[in-house]
């Protein structure tokens, strides 16, 4: 007797095949894997079913009929199953794919400028109005521009290595705007009128109030005849359209090399209980009128260097400069 030929082994291995091809239908879980059960039990070539059927021929002719019946059984039970297998994953990805028009849309997040690039811009602007026109230069610089021609000496401590950024030979980052005076007067005769806003860099230690890079805003006017009331106006009216009429600000005396007299100018912090400082001014030293091959027997002028992080702060009631460079969203959002 062949293994083929006992109608008992027969039947049982319809019955097995009838229970992996039902759980292979229900268990397909895409149109893929309904198609490869449908191959492997159903196809007309190769499929599990067909070979079944295959069988039948080789068994005796007194179990043939019984056989047959079982048989007809299993590819009723398989076709069943495959018909509701291929409906239940077409209605899957129906479903999967369905728009539900009456859920609430995604708003998208709308972006915005960061608040020191908004300061940036509205000082430009109300500088505009004073008639200053705008200048940029590098942030790596040379020592030229950022000490020799501002009248700041080879021996000057300002120059300090533990104070500068400094990269090759001769080269630094900047420590100051001031660099753009240089760079605008060496190109252009007077009279100047212009401000620069840029990235400065020290090695400060980070805290509350100080930065290794922060920004500042940069001021010159050079013509006949200007004085130190005008700079001082100047720095009233700038004041009082950033930040506000009740503002207060005041100039003390100090030392820059390249201004002479110099002040230092203070504003009234919010709370209105400590002076904090903004930045220092000056009328520009004959030195470097000098340098940059203006008359200092013709033409005087101002400068003024103020920290922009600090008037944003002040603007706005911030109070760790650091929070400007966290790019946190629940402080930008606020902007
Ligand atoms: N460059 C000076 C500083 O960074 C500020 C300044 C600018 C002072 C212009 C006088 C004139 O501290």
């Amino acid at each position: 007797m062949t293994p083929t030929g006992s109608l008992q082994d027969a039947l049982l291995e319809l019955e097995e095949l009838q229970a992996r091809a039902l759980h292979a239908f229900t268990s397909a879980a895409s149109p893929d894997d309904v198609e490869a059960a449908r191959i492997e039990y159903l196809g007309l070539k190769q499929g599990r079913l067909k070979a079944a059927q295959e069988r039948l021929k080789s068994l005796p002719s007194d179990g043939k009929k019984e056989y047959g019946r079982q048989f007809n059984g299993v590819k009723q039970a398989l076709e069943a199953a495959f018909d509701a297998a291929r409906g239940r994953v077409e209605r899957k990805k129906v479903a999967d794919d369905a728009v539900d028009v009456t859920l609430p849309g995604i708003a998208p997040r709308l972006g915005r400028r960061h608040p020191l690039t908004q300061t940036a811009e509205e000082l430009i602007d109300i500088f505009g109005r004073l008639g200053f026109a705008v200048a940029r230069g590098p942030e790596v610089e040379d020592v030229h521009h950022n000490f020799d021609a501002l009248n700041i000496p080879p021996v000057h401590p300002a120059r300090d290595p533990l104070d500068n950024f400094y990269l090759s030979e001769g080269s630094m980052l900047r420590s100051q705007t001031s660099t753009i005076q240089i760079r605008v007067m060496e190109s252009q005769p007077p009279p100047v009128r212009v401000v620069a806003i840029g990235r400065v860099y020290r090695p400060d230690t980070v805290d509350a109030t100080h930065s290794f890079m922060f920004h500042q805003i940069e001021g010159l006017m050079v013509d006949d005849g200007v004085t130190m009331g005008d700079l001082k106006s100047i720095l009233r009216l700038f004041a009082k359209s950033y930040l506000g009429e009740d503002v207060q600000i005041r100039f003390r005396p100090s030392f820059f090399p390249f201004t002479e007299p110099s002040v230092e100018v203070d504003m009234l912090w919010h709370g209105g209980r400590r002076w904090v400082e903004m930045g220092g001014a000056g009328m520009v030293d004959p030195n470097v009128f000098k340098a940059v091959g203006y008359d200092p027997e013709r033409v005087t002028g101002f400068a003024f260097g103020l920290g922009i992080e600090r008037l944003c702060m002040r603007r706005h009631g911030i109070d760790d400069i650091r929070l400007l460079y966290q790019n946190d969203v629940r402080f930008l959002d606020q902007f």
